[in-house]
């Protein structure tokens, strides 16, 4: 009986008799997840970002994100999710969505999200998301929606898919951030006009009704100290879009690591001591920056600088270090991604946290607009 008792929430504090179980994290069956003062969690920030359901997590992703998530959810009330529905979008494929979803989620464990310091759900798991976009939809005109830099990209790159779901793509996301009331949210600046139109709903909303409702949310990161991680092509950051071989995934294997290294873009070497790096050997010794020891990139460096240097030698030197910053992550990836009851738990465990919050603001909601009747 005792087996599978899940956890439950009581007045906002997670109270679990069986917490998360899994063999990377010290979860155990027997500890009781110790609830947050309240006032603690009250005083905290509310966070909101979405996670694209498609594709693997590479090394980009990882410094440019999921790092700071990891940083975020220490000092404010995170609520991260799986963003199934705008994935629909474009990508409506059915076979596909599960395994999606469960492997970003497992990726994203591996990484040090963790389920019992921020709310780490699925988009469609929460009902109330769709019916507060459905309800923000009344008061959103096409004229805006159409305006959108993004709607205009991919209508154009799919002119024949140009649907509602992709017109009304902002308000959906605004629906997510709103639902938790968030103040922050971690995004890109590709999202920046999107969080904008956030803005703009949640002003207009607040007031049609006459109420001060949604917070303005703001985006949120730690600025300067961004890495921005750059692809093996030798020219701009990393992407999986930029073809196979430009991104290093975190579930990548020791010999794919290798390869697409010992493949990646550079140049006959410097004939001239101390000249600047061109940009592809400036990307080499950015992502040694982020994986080697200061020793090894100061000896390249210098040898860069005198012009000794050996760009095989310093491929195979990056290959190792990568592998040494990718391995521990790429088995917990596979550990994760195999259990299946541990990845049912997180689910179940995101789901319940993450309805009283977006319930208390859909009743609310209703209540503002009069959808009321007895
Ligand atoms: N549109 C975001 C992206 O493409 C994902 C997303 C959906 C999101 N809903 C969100 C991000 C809410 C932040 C907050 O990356």
């Amino acid at each position: 009986m005792l087996r599978d008792k899940s956890s439950r929430i009581k007045g906002g504090l997670l109270l679990s008799q069986n917490t998360l179980h899994c063999p990377i994290f010290k979860f155990s069956n027997q500890q009781i997840i110790k609830p947050k003062p309240l006032l603690s969690s009250q005083s905290m920030d509310t966070v909101v970002s979405g996670i694209r359901s498609t594709g693997n997590l590479h090394l980009g992703n990882y410094f440019g994100a999921v790092k700071n998530f990891i940083r975020m959810q220490e000092i404010n009330n995170c609520f991260f999710f799986i963003a199934d529905y705008h994935s629909l979008t474009t990508h409506p494929d059915a076979s596909l969505l599960k395994k999606n979803v469960r492997q970003v989620l497992a990726e994203y464990l591996a990484c040090g999200l963790d389920p019992e310091k921020s709310t780490i759900y699925v988009q469609s798991d929460i009902p109330e998301t769709a019916e507060l976009y459905l309800l923000l939809n009344m008061h959103a005109y096409l004229g805006e929606l159409e305006r959108a830099t993004t709607f205009k990209e991919k209508a154009r790159k799919h002119p024949d898919n140009i649907n509602a779901g992709l017109l009304t793509y902002p308000v959906l996301m605004a629906a997510d951030i709103l639902i938790h009331k968030a103040s922050k949210v971690p995004v890109g600046k590709d999202q920046e006009q999107h969080l904008e139109m956030t803005r703009q709903f949640g002003n207009r909303f607040n007031r049609m009704y006459n109420v001060n409702f949604f917070p303005e949310p703001v985006a949120y990161n730690f600025g300067e100290q961004l890495v921005k991680i750059p692809g093996l092509d030798g020219t701009g950051k990393m992407g999986k879009s930029e073809g196979e071989g430009n991104a290093i995934f975190l579930a990548d294997k020791q010999d794919i690591l290798k390869k697409k290294i010992m493949r990646s873009v550079s140049d006959s070497g410097p004939t001239e001591a101390n000249s600047a790096k061109p940009e592809s050997i400036k990307n080499l010794f950015t992502l040694l920056s982020v994986v080697s020891k200061s020793e090894t990139f100061n000896f390249f460096e210098e040898a860069y600088n005198n012009c000794s240097i050996r760009y095989g030698d310093l491929k195979k030197q990056l290959a190792e270090d990568m592998e040494i910053f990718v391995a521990p992550i790429r088995t917990k990836i596979e550990e994760i991604a195999a259990d299946d009851q541990y990845l049912n738990k997180a689910l179940e465990m995101g789901k319940e946290k993450a309805h009283t919050s977006s319930s208390k603001t859909v009743k609310e909601v209703r209540e503002l607009m009069g959808i009321q009747y007895r």
